[in-house]
């Protein structure tokens, strides 16, 4: 059972292709993000700054589809295996004439950095790596102006907890980053989304649930007891929400 700290997946290596070959979740945010253009409203983005930026596969698709204004793509990404596969992903979409910068470190170690002003921020399933975001919050006040748009996007339940594994060293629902944001913004509006995504049991075995429950201590036992554990559906697959907040500053 997993329980040591030292042992999970830390700030700097959720491999983040790896979670999405199995999970298959990409195509579901790909969907919402389809889906809900006009929610996210992205036309004017000028400036983007992709906290956590993983794989790349995410803000690819939001800037080829929905920024066709972009000048200047931030990302920060801290782990060597994500950035490879990141980069190219960018530079294939990036509009003509726009700049694309890399911080390859940890929000934190960034973010003073960071030349604003920033019309969207992007914090796609990241927040949980972050040990104190409220503090990230404060700190990313000084790169907005009044119209910016924070995008957030969680898992609503962690899925591993219940069957004891270890899972992000911080993990807390959407409603905590909304009390931060409205003692910060009081003015802000907030758009939520929910969508739905679900994979397969039979993708999980003890490598398989290493990567997608971000700690390398994980063993046979494990993955017995999160079969037995988690509710599935008559096709066998493991359904899960994701919520998105855009908040406009
Ligand atoms: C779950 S992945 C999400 C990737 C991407 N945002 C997406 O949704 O496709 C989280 C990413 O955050 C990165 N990360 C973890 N801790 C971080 C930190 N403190 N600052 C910046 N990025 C971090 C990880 O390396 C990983 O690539």
């Amino acid at each position: 059972m997993a329980s040591d700290p030292t042992k999970v997946f830390s700030n700097y290596n959720a491999p983040w292709t790896a979670y999405r070959e199995i999970t298959g979740q990409g195509q579901y945010y790909l969907r919402c993000f389809e889906k809900h253009a006009a929610d996210l409203d992205l036309r004017d983005t000028l400036t983007c700054l992709s906290i956590g930026a993983g794989c790349g596969e995410s803000d690819a698709f939001l800037i080829s589809q929905q920024m066709p204004r972009l000048q200047r793509y931030i990302a920060v990404e801290p782990d060597k295996s994500n950035v490879k596969d990141l980069v190219p992903r960018i530079l294939e979409v990036m509009p003509k004439g726009a700049n694309a910068e890399l911080y390859y470190s940890s929000i934190d170690d960034a973010i003073d950095h960071i030349q604003g002003p920033v019309d969207v921020v992007l914090l796609f399933e990241v927040i949980y790596y972050i040990l104190d975001y409220s503090d990230l919050f404060k700190r990313l006040k000084r790169l907005l102006k009044t119209g910016s748009k924070i995008i957030v996007s969680m898992c609503q339940d962690d899925l591993y907890k219940p069957v004891g594994i270890q899972h992000l060293k911080t993990w807390s629902g959407m409603a905590d980053v909304q009390v931060i944001m409205r003692d910060l913004y009081p003015c802000q509006k907030l758009k939520e989304i929910t969508f739905d995504s679900e994979y397969h049991m039979s993708k999980v075995n003890v490598s398989s649930l290493q990567v997608i429950a971000c700690t390398t201590n994980v063993d046979e036992d494990d993955v017995t007891t999160f079969k037995r554990v988690v509710k599935t559906n008559e096709n066998g697959m493991l359904e899960y929400k994701i919520d998105i907040d855009i908040i406009t500053v």
